[in-house]
């Protein structure tokens, strides 16, 4: 089984992303040939300074390997670095239909949230999929709000395979439903561009700050609390032990404690799980050199899977 996934260094990675899609890619390393990488490509579509996204493309992969992912089980690269990428996408522009694009919801969504219309951010999901298809993947762990994009690429199989005989591979989404979306500060999604986010490597102090920001409603100290629709006790479960998880729920039905001593629980529990992540990432940054190999020697080998695909592609089409 082959599994690949891609995450773009467009800002600082957030505890959505950890469990909504590092987490399960990362545990799926264990499962098969993970193929990972960072979507350089695609953040160019929000990111135009580039200093910032040289640095983030670090970053996310320093990240990356400190939450867990092992290079010798699954290999780390960047997009950019493998040249039949964009070919690939330019082939499954030319049998996209306009309307299967134009229905993806997330072009709308980043014109909602006040970016440009560019003809890259409308193109995405093609290029989304041509990063699927050429590496024959089988699995595709996402959060749920990739969940389209991966059925156009899909689509874009069937399309091809009918056009030009059985070429490319119908790859299969991978959503965790426990951690699909995880909220933010403010109970909605947790997103960069809503500014609701926890980072995964926070200094405490920053942590604390943010945490204790968190949105609550005004049930009175003494009161029993909601349950449902916590963002606390949300947060609380992705990172606490279950029994832990259980007193905190039982405490919030019994009343008596407020919304201060629950969230400093969950400030512990945040701080506490990363705590491994942080002292790998130390590690990490001290040997520069050392994320250098992994990409290296992740790009050799998505290149060679991506070679055999491409001949494979320019061959059904008469190229
Ligand atoms: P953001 O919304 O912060 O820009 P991205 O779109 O870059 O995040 O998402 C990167 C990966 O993390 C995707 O697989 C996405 O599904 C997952 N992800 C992002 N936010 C969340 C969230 N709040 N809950 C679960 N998964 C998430
Ligand atoms: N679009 C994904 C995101 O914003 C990142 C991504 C790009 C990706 N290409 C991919 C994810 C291929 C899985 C497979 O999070």
């Amino acid at each position: 089984m082959r599994i690949l996934s891609g995450i773009q260094p467009s800002g600082t990675l957030h505890i959505g992303n950890y469990f909504g899609m590092m987490k399960p890619a990362i545990e799926l390393q264990e499962k098969g040939e993970a193929l990972y990488f960072i979507a350089d490509l695609h953040a160019l579509t929000t990111v135009h300074n580039a200093k910032d996204l040289s640095q983030n493309i670090r970053d996310v992969a320093v990240d990356f390997l400190a939450c867990g992912l092992d290079p010798k089980k699954a290999c780390l690269f960047q997009q950019s670095h493998i040249i039949g990428v964009t070919e690939l996408s330019w082939i499954l522009s030319t049998i996209a239909p306009m309307g299967l694009i134009e229905r993806c919801h997330s072009y709308k969504d980043k014109l909602a949230k006040g970016l440009t219309a560019t003809h890259g951010l409308f193109s995405y999901p093609v290029l989304m999929a041509a990063d699927i298809l050429i590496y024959d993947s089988d699995v595709v762990p996402v959060g749920r709000d990739q969940k389209q994009h991966i059925e156009v690429a899909r689509d874009l199989v069937i399309k091809f395979n009918e056009a030009y005989g059985e070429t490319l591979k119908l790859p299969e989404p991978s959503i965790r439903e426990d951690t699909a979306v995880v909220p933010g500060l403010d109970g909605e999604k947790m997103s960069k561009s809503y500014h609701n986010t926890v980072g995964i490597f926070e200094t405490e102090s920053a942590l604390k700050k943010k945490i204790m920001s968190l949105k609550t409603d005004s049930t009175p100290v003494e009161s029993p609390k909601p349950i449902e629709g916590s963002t606390i006790l949300a947060l609380y479960k992705l990172v606490a032990s279950p029994s832990d998880y259980e007193a905190m729920q039982n405490d919030f039905l019994a009343g008596g404690c407020g919304y201060g001593d629950f969230k400093k629980r969950l400030l512990a529990g945040v701080w506490e799980f990363f705590a491994p992540m942080r002292a790998r990432r130390e590690e990490i940054l001290a040997d520069p050199g050392y994320v250098d190999q992994v990409l290296r020697e992740g790009k050799e080998k998505a290149s060679g899977i991506a070679d055999q695909v491409m001949a494979r592609v320019r061959s059904a089409v008469g190229l």
